[in-house]
């Protein structure tokens, strides 16, 4: 299979740093916004990254973005700084940024020529609209926002040549989402100027969740993997549904444990080409 050039599906940004303490940001002031949405401040003395829980101290300052409905949609903990950074070292040139959230990865990127943000919402427009051109401005680095759908200005847009293409708008870090988020990376290739970049929030997270549940559905007994799907129906039809090609493909087979490294394998390939 051949993934676009300027892609690397195992650069992986979820892995535990603390560099992004050395670089000072601007947070979303708190406060109530339009439409009933809320910014808190929390002092956090804990950290949960990728499974670990880490301590905080001094306590960190972090943001927390509710929506009307009272629910958390974003926030600038650990984790979310930690997998910024990765994105923002391996980011130079003229950058297209799909999702601005809260504003934290432009302000990590050392080398940018240039920001374009395409943001779906406007309420999160004018939380951070302000706080990445006031950062921007004292760089020398131009930034454009537009309110948009970035599968739409990928599909749409003049190309005009971005050295990176950052994406992040999925709402979490699921592998069921990989089919939709390909789509967007290809739909990106057309965008790129020669030795551009193509990165992906969580992606190779993403494949690891999909290859740790192949591997685990194919070290079953064949007799086994369809009631195994079935209860995993119940829990997460998406998640049945990336499973059940997986299931297909092997049907019938008994993989042993010698053998699952490759089988797994072919999962991969599988899902790096799955697209909607
Ligand atoms: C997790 S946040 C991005 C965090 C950001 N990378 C940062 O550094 O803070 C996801 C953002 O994508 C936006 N978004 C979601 N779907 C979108 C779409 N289809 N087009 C453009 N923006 C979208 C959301 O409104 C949200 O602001």
């Amino acid at each position: 299979m051949k993934l676009p050039q300027g892609f690397d599906p195992d650069f992986d940004d979820a892995v535990w740093t603390l560099d992004w303490l050395d670089i000072p940001i601007l947070q979303v002031p708190p406060g109530e916004y339009d439409g009933g949405y809320r910014v808190t401040r929390e002092r956090a003395s804990e950290a949960h990254v990728f499974g670990k829980v880490y301590r905080l101290d001094p306590p960190l300052d972090v943001r927390l973005l509710y929506d009307p409905a009272g629910t958390l949609w974003m926030s600038d903990t650990p984790q979310e700084r930690a997998m910024m950074v990765h994105n923002a070292r391996r980011s130079r040139g003229h950058i297209l940024v799909g999702g601005a959230g809260l504003g934290l990865y432009p302000q990590y990127v050392a080398e940018a020529a240039s920001f374009t943000i395409i943001e779906r919402s406007p309420i999160v427009l004018k939380l951070v609209g302000p706080l990445l051109k006031q950062v921007m401005e004292a760089r020398g680095v131009p930034l454009r926002f537009v309110i948009g759908d970035i599968a739409v200005y990928l599909e749409q847009a003049e190309p005009a040549g971005y050295d990176t293409i950052f994406l992040d708008t999925w709402p979490r870090l699921d592998a069921a989402l990989l089919p939709q988020i390909n789509r967007l990376r290809d739909a990106a290739v057309r965008h790129l100027a020669p030795g551009g970049r193509i990165l992906l929030w969580g992606y190779r997270w993403m494949v690891r969740l999909f290859e740790e549940a192949s591997a685990t559905l194919l070290l079953m007994d064949p007799g086994e993997r369809e009631e195994w799907l079935a209860a995993h129906v119940k829990e997460s039809p998406l998640a049945a549904a990336m499973l059940a090609p997986v299931a297909e493909a092997f049907r019938n087979q008994v993989v042993p444990r010698w053998e699952i490294d490759a089988a797994v394998a072919e999962c991969r390939e599988w899902v790096l080409a799955a697209k909607v």
